[in-house]
């Protein structure tokens, strides 16, 4: 007999179900409660003590900086895989076997390129625009160019390939994004390259010259896609799989996942963090400035790259990408001095009360975007590069919503409104 919990509302006693977790994580099952209540609900803005779904996919201990994909520990992959082979894991529930890994690769491989008429839409866009909103425009108009995908729910073939098109052709449209930015020609994707290498190429080669690739940025950018791939039910996953419950197609509800990454509270904190640091260096570079800021209740400035949702003790991603993020520095020689603020930054609030009596501490962004900058990616693409990393974990968690037949998500509320009252025409009022 399991857990029960007991519920006493007016004098009545509910017995509620506890759910148990593989991992032991318990969770009190409500899912009869307004039914049985005659109307109760629970209130928990920002889903803080909420689960939305039973999931087989991430393990996460925020307590415990845990952070394992489908059983594998994060360290383990970012030292061993490459980004494909983990997004395959992500997807499918298994590492695959040289046979399945090379398929995949070649899939993948050979659908990198986007339709020429797609071109056009870049063109249409203001130099100055912001490569997230282009990127989430053009995933969306994806299943334009790609009709089946609008039922691949129902049809697991077209679903694969919808899947291999969606993870070829992001780095693509991202770095096209990128270029047209700039007013520069389109690379098209080469496709003797892997999968990171490819993007850097997109990125940075020219009609006129070759982008000479280094094996630290191409391990750096590995290593960061895969630790970005997947993160349970975030804000862009749980707005990935609310999109999809209504069965809108897969483009759509990762095109819906990039627009909610792109927030400074969620995405956009890499972004966010170089700002930061641009913001303090041209103030002068006082450190001890803007951590009083952050401390100050009536200041709404926070030390981006600071804090996390989940993790309240260490950020398991961050150990592994301050050691990377050290790497390309000494590898590129590097001197910029954001990065002398940065490491006055950490070490500052690292010491400070406020910081260690909330744990506060840097998390996956805070490095990220310092890697990003030294390999060249412009502020306003890190985001970008977040959501390539993240595209196998809104696949994997919308795979499973529409395998497990979830229902629409459709949260409740309690209305705090006008009471009822009537029509005044205008001359009256
Ligand atoms: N700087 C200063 N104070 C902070 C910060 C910060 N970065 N983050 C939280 N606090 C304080 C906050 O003011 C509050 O203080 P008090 O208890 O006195 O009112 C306390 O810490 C708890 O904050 P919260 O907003 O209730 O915490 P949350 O779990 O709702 O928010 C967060 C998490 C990530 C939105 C927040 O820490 C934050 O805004 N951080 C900066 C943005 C950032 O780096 N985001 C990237 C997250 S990692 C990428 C991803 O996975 O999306």
């Amino acid at each position: 007999m399991g857990e029960i919990a007991k519920l006493e509302l007016n004098g009545k006693l509910y017995e509620l179900p506890v759910i148990e977790g593989t991992e032991n994580e318990k969770g009190i099952d409500i899912s009869s409660l307004r039914a049985a209540t005659g109307g109760y609900i629970t209130l928990d803005p920002g889903f803080k003590n909420t689960g939305s779904t039973k999931s087989a996919i991430t393990y996460l201990d925020g307590e415990n900086g845990i952070l394992r994909y489908r059983g594998y520990p994060i360290d383990q992959l970012a030292d061993n895989a490459s980004f494909l082979e983990v997004s395959f894991l992500i997807i499918y529930g298994n590492l695959p076997t040289k046979v399945e890994l090379d398929q995949f690769k070649e899939s993948i491989t050979n659908h990198t390129l986007v339709h020429e008429d797609m071109k056009q839409f870049f063109e249409a866009y203001p130099a100055k625009a912001h490569p997230m909103g282009v990127l989430a425009s053009m995933i969306c108009s994806l299943s334009t160019f790609y009709p089946e995908s609008l039922n691949e729910d129902r049809a697991p073939e077209a679903k694969d390939l919808t899947i291999h098109r969606l993870i070829a052709k992001l780095p693509t449209l991202a770095a096209w994004s990128y270029k047209n930015a700039r007013r520069h020609p389109f690379m098209y994707p080469n496709n003797n390259f892997d999968y990171c290498e490819n993007f850097l190429h997109m990125m940075f080669a020219m009609p006129t010259s070759n982008y000479e690739i280094d094996s630290v940025v191409v391990s750096a950018l590995n290593k960061l896609l895969i630790l970005h791939a997947e993160h349970e039910q975030n804000c862009s996953t749980s707005t990935v799989r609310i999109v999809g419950s209504s069965h809108a197609n897969l483009y759509a509800s990762v095109s819906a996942g990039i627009s909610a990454l792109w927030g400074p509270l969620h995405g956009g904190a890499n972004q966010a963090v170089i700002e930061m640091l641009e913001k303090i260096s041209n103030d002068g570079g006082n450190v001890d400035k803007w951590v009083a800021k952050a401390k100050d209740k009536n200041d709404s400035f926070r030390l981006m790259g600071f804090g996390h949702r989940v993790y309240k003790n260490f950020d398991p991603r961050a150990t592994i990408i301050k050691k990377a993020c050290d790497e390309v520095l000494v590898k590129l020689g590097v001197n910029d001095p954001l990065l002398e603020i940065a490491k006055k930054l950490e070490k500052v609030a690292l010491e400070d009360e406020y910081f260690k009596a909330r744990n506060l501490y840097p998390n996956v962004d805070f490095y990220s975007g310092i890697i990003y900058k030294a390999i060249g990616i412009p502020t306003e693409m890190f985001t970008v590069m977040f959501a390539i990393g993240r595209l196998p974990g809104w696949i994997a968690q919308w795979g499973e919503m529409i395998e497990n037949k979830e229902p629409i998500g459709r949260p409740r509320q309690i209305y705090t409104g006008e009471n009822h009252r009537d029509y005044v025409p205008v001359e009256k009022r």
